[in-house]
């Protein structure tokens, strides 16, 4: 009578840990799970949950440690194979988490989790087609499962075929019509097509249904900015602010609208907030995407004539220095002593951090070439002037400020044509995703020769990853030809 009374409890406290992990209740959870562990003797169920819950808190190296024995004790145990593919995935073992999920999937055929398993793993080892063929499957097994359908929709896109991308997701919202999630990721990626008629079409055929979130207005201020129709978006921004005032991403799509419509550059207090926000992440976040400038300002600067021949080049200006990416890049070539201006205090205080510059000072760009009294042999602006919508008077203040012969490195994004073809903007620039500003050739060319500047190289780089997807980008050595003063 005991022995069956225990049973029971153990079964129970082991159900109710179970449920509470899922829920996210870490906390509740883990004395519920003590007490099974001592009541029962050691199974794969218990090693599941003590697992999942050693991964809930963070602890994945615990995690991984419970699932080794669980899956030694237990090979053919499926949960707990489908556990350890997603852990190891998550530390980057690809072909582990591969190796897990396809031993799910040989213990069960109709498993549809270790099928997405598999596919995410695939996906991410660059087997595009084995991903694609795995998730069909999965979203078959589960079409109401939406994270099945954004991995499917991905692999799809990183196949080449987005239409069908598309069509996963607009099939997901027929499907689960209630569903935030599948609405929000079709409508982005309608926006990373930069198909913005039919993102806004997504977004107004969910506010017809009476969703009101503030992910979708947000996208669809974007989408109608892009698309020019910038009162609309101010209303659509507007929303989104109600509904998420807290939301960060909303908060960072609103503020960006300040610098909308007509306005030639993004606010300053825009640019001290962004940038303020990001200072203490910034490095680590660009060096994981990529963000190729530094090096490519480097490049450049070692075909620079004095360089080759061992001469020094003299004193830098670094434009919107940031938090000193370009000076750790190429502080060791014969150049200096470098002086970096930037709006925001808080990149300056990560730049003061790294010990390059002799000089650092808080203004903005434009003020500051206008006060400046000095002349350059060379001045950068690395991923800066993309917060400038019109940059004539920016070139004309390096012009004053350089010495003749003095080169201007500098980098901007460029304008990509719509999902329709339209080139966005005015023709010459245009206000992107983020707030920031993209340029033409075209325009970049003319301003830069009508500013009294020769071109001396021009790099088609990509700037950095974002979204997935190369950042196209320009950068220019420019040299000064006037001697006019
Ligand atoms: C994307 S970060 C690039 C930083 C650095 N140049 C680099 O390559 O790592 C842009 C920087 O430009 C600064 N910035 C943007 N607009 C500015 C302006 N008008 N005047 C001064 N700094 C500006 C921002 O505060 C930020 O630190």
């Amino acid at each position: 009578m005991d022995t069956i009374h225990v049973t029971a409890d153990t079964a129970a406290l082991r159900n109710r840990a179970a449920q509470l992990v899922d829920e996210g209740r870490m906390d509740a959870a883990r004395p519920l799970l003590a007490a099974a562990q001592a009541l029962a003797p050691p199974s794969p169920d218990l090693a599941l949950i003590g697992a999942r819950l050693a991964a809930g808190e963070g602890a994945l190296d615990q995690a991984m440690q419970t699932l080794d024995s669980g899956i030694a004790a237990a090979p053919s145990h499926v949960g707990l194979r489908k556990c350890r593919a997603d852990i190891r995935h998550r530390m980057g073992d690809l072909e582990g988490a591969a190796r897990d999920a396809a031993e799910a999937v040989i213990v069960d055929p109709a498993d549809p989790q270790a099928k997405a398993l598999l596919g995410a793993a695939m996906l991410d080892l660059g087997r595009t087609a084995e991903a694609v063929a795995c998730l069909e499957e999965a979203v078959a097994g589960t079409p109401t499962e939406i994270g099945y359908r954004e991995a499917l929709s991905a692999a799809l896109e990183k196949a080449g075929d987005p239409s069908s991308a598309l069509r996963v997701l607009t099939d997901g919202i027929a499907v689960c019509p209630a569903s935030v999630p599948v609405r929000n990721a079709a409508i982005l990626l309608c926006v990373r097509r930069r198909d913005f008629i039919q993102a806004v079409r997504l977004a107004e055929q969910a506010r017809s249904l009476g969703i009101a979130d503030a992910c979708t207005f947000g996208m669809k201020g974007h989408a109608l900015s892009s698309l020019g129709r910038h009162d609309e978006a101010a209303i659509a921004y507007r929303e989104a602010l109600k509904l998420g005032p807290e939301d960060p991403y909303v908060r960072h799509l609103v503020v960006s609208s300040g610098a909308m419509p007509d306005s030639k550059r993004a606010p300053e207090g825009y640019i001290r907030t962004v940038f303020d926000g990001y200072a203490d992440r910034f490095d680590a976040h660009l060096i994981s995407l990529g963000y190729s400038i530094p090096g490519a300002i480097r490049s450049v600067l070692q075909a620079h004539p004095k360089i080759v021949a061992g001469l020094s080049i003299g004193p830098v200006l670094d434009l919107g220095c940031g938090t000193g990416m370009v000076a750790l890049a190429i502080g060791d070539l014969p150049l200096g002593p470098f002086t970096g201006v930037d709006l925001s205090p808080r990149m300056l205080t990560q730049a003061r951090a790294k010990g390059l510059y002799a000089e650092l000072r808080e203004g903005d760009i434009i003020a500051d070439l206008a006060m400046d009294q000095q002349r350059w042999p060379l001045i950068v602006a690395a991923d800066v002037l993309c917060y400038f919508g019109a940059l004539e008077e920016i070139f004309a203040g390096i012009h004053q400020r350089l010495e003749p012969g003095g080169w201007f490195i500098f980098s901007v994004e460029k304008i990509l044509p719509d999902h329709d073809g339209v080139i966005p903007g005015n023709g010459n620039w245009a206000l992107q995703r983020q707030g920031r500003y993209a340029h033409a050739e075209h325009y970049i060319y003319e301003a830069v020769c009508a500013a009294g500047f020769r071109i001396l190289r021009l790099d088609r780089p990509v700037i950095r990853q974002e979204a997935g997807a190369g950042v196209p980008g320009l950068l220019l050595a420019i040299e000064r030809i006037h001697h006019d003063g």
